[in-house]
């Protein structure tokens, strides 16, 4: 039987040891900045975007070791993120995966730098892999721009930051999440998915299973934001209402953004069953976003 917990320890590892091989060491000049982007990709995250672009490429009959490069590049690309949303001048957190934040231990500019550094390796490595035909050879690149870029995750942080202290409103809420944490879940099974020769119509699935999950998994973001500790959690906890951000709690309330998380899941396994693109990880993984407790 599928065993989620052995599943995920299993590509952990994977992921850690390609991340491991590829980060520049901190030997290399220059040290204080390898030391910074290596404190922060190796601090303990879940790894779910590239496991979920494992899992996708298996799921659609292709090879691991393919997605492989592109996985661990989306992982970069989530740790930057990280370092930047956790700045003084954004949500200003000084807890991050159960450790200070970058800024506080490597003062601002290096944090801002080490998260600017792991996006351009992220495109170096994203350059380096080159996906099969009838894709662009460049298409992981284009993938992951269009989800990081203005249009994507810098497109929610941005208005995620300006609808502080506003009344909550479903349209808006919604572009908030689908972009700042939708749009890289969704590039993560998408780009699995292009690593295996996925089909068109396994593709709009996969992208369709993305989206759901990704915004299932801001919202179980906004309940744990709520309902854990920062012991539980790695990080603050209570923070969304003391800031008065634009979240799905401060809508429906735990129990009614519960519910909408679980519809959610339900619809992104539903798509893929579809087009025989599940298989029991990503029907797992979903699952597993709404339900964990950190
Ligand atoms: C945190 O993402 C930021 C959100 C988009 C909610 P994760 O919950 O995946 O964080 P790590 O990588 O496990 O620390
Ligand atoms: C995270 O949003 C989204 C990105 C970092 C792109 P949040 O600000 O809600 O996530 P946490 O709670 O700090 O991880
Ligand atoms: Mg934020
Ligand atoms: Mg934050």
């Amino acid at each position: 039987m599928f065993e989620l917990t052995a599943y995920l320890e299993h590509k952990r590892r994977l992921i850690d040891n390609a991340l491991e091989m590829h980060l520049p060491p901190e030997e290399a000049r220059p040290g204080a900045l390898h030391k910074a982007m290596r404190y922060s990709v190796f601090s303990g995250g879940k790894r779910i975007r590239p496991i979920l672009c494992l899992a996708a490429a298996e799921a659609v009959g292709g090879k691991e070791e393919n997605a492989l490069m592109p996985a661990i590049a989306l992982e970069a690309i989530h740790t930057y993120t990280l370092i930047h949303d956790d700045l003084p001048a954004m949500d200003d957190d000084d807890l991050r995966r159960g450790r200070p934040t970058s800024h506080i231990v490597f003062g601002e500019a290096a944090a801002i730098l080490a998260g600017d550094a792991l996006l351009t390796l992220a495109f170096e490595w994203l350059a380096e892999s080159q996906a099969p035909a009838p894709f662009l050879p460049y298409q992981y690149a284009l993938e992951a721009a269009e989800a990081a870029g203005s249009r994507g995750i810098i497109a929610g942080q941005i208005e995620d930051l300006t609808a502080q202290g506003r009344q909550p409103e479903e349209d808006l809420l919604e572009y908030i999440h689908l972009h700042k944490t939708a749009s890289l879940i969704r590039a993560a099974v998408r780009v699995g998915g292009i690593s295996g020769s996925a089909s068109s119509e396994q593709l709009d699935a996969l992208s369709l299973y993305g989206c759901n999950v990704g915004l299932a998994f801001q919202i179980a973001d906004d309940i744990l934001n709520e309902t854990s500790t920062p012991e539980e959690l790695g990080k603050p906890t209570g923070s969304d209402r003391a800031k008065n951000k634009l979240t799905y709690v401060a809508l429906l309330g735990v129990e009614g953004a519960r519910d909408r998380a679980r519809s959610l899941i339900d619809q992104a396994v539903d798509a893929l069953s579809k087009t025989k693109a599940l298989n029991d990880p990503l029907e797992q993984i979903a699952r597993f976003t709404i339900e964990r407790s950190h």
